[in-house]
């Protein structure tokens, strides 16, 4: 798929994540959609020759959620199983400055971060998306995060004067070493800020139905950092049924 966008900050095309935009969304090309399994079509694609500048892994979490027609009930061997096969048809659509960025939850995280880097990738960040809404239990304390890892093989793409935020130091205590600017890099701790917040049932820009929809500030950052206008995203695993574009 390709996207475009004005600086800095207008999104404006996206592919799954095309089900958080609002109204006003413009695309300069049409996504291409592929319905399938993407341990098979990422294979083929690269087979053909297709390289992806970055990609945005959304996987099933193995809790049980209601996809279309994929089982989202694996056990934990099942989980790391049909995780290193998505990974090893991924790795085919990657050349030496390919983005990849996932968003997994804790069960994953430290077993997908072993298998890349074994197979010749950098993490650039572990960032972690931190949300407020968490399933509420009292066997442990509650879980208010996934994982946003960044990883490439040689060297990424990277634009951080599109993603810059209000300086605390600067804003808040009038310390103005960060930059002169009074904008910095943001943390790698995602989600304090408005907007960065689960997208829930009753919030308005929820999509009819969407059983996970990630906040579209979160996609912006990833897209605006490490892309360049008409560069290919591919994002392997979306919400196809509900996809309204
Ligand atoms: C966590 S959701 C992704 C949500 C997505 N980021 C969005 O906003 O629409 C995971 C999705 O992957 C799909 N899926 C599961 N296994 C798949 C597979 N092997 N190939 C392609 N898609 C798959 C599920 O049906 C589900 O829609």
């Amino acid at each position: 798929m390709h996207l475009w966008y004005d600086e800095p900050a207008s999104l404006k095309a996206g592919f799954s994540f095309a089900l958080s935009l609002s109204n006003d969304v413009e695309m300069k090309h049409d996504p291409e959609l592929i319905h399938g399994d993407c341990r098979d079509i990422l294979k083929d694609l690269g087979k053909s020759g297709i390289q992806a500048d970055l990609i945005f892994v959304d996987p099933p979490f193995a809790i049980g959620q209601d996809y279309e027609g994929f089982v989202d009930l694996m056990s934990p061997e099942e989980y790391i199983e049909f995780t290193e096969e998505y990974l090893q048809s991924l790795i085919q659509v990657c050349h030496d400055h390919t983005s990849v960025w996932f968003n997994v939850p804790d069960s994953i995280a430290a077993e997908i971060v072993t298998w890349m880097r074994a197979n010749d990738f950098h993490l650039i960040n572990w960032c972690i998306w931190h949300y407020r809404f968490a399933q509420n239990h009292r066997a442990r304390f509650l879980s208010s995060k996934t994982h946003a890892l960044w990883f490439c093989q040689w060297k990424p793409k990277w634009y951080p004067d599109r993603v810059v935020v209000e300086s605390c130091r600067s804003a808040e205590y009038d310390d103005w070493r960060d930059d002169a600017t009074g904008f910095r890099v943001p943390f790698d701790v995602w989600g304090f800020e408005r907007f960065w917040g689960r997208v829930q049932g009753n919030n308005k820009e929820r999509r009819q139905g969407h059983p996970n929809q990630l906040p579209e500030k979160y996609l912006e950052r990833v897209i605006l950092c490490c892309t360049d206008e008409d560069d290919l995203v591919i994002d392997p695993f979306l919400v196809l049924e509900r996809l309204v574009l």
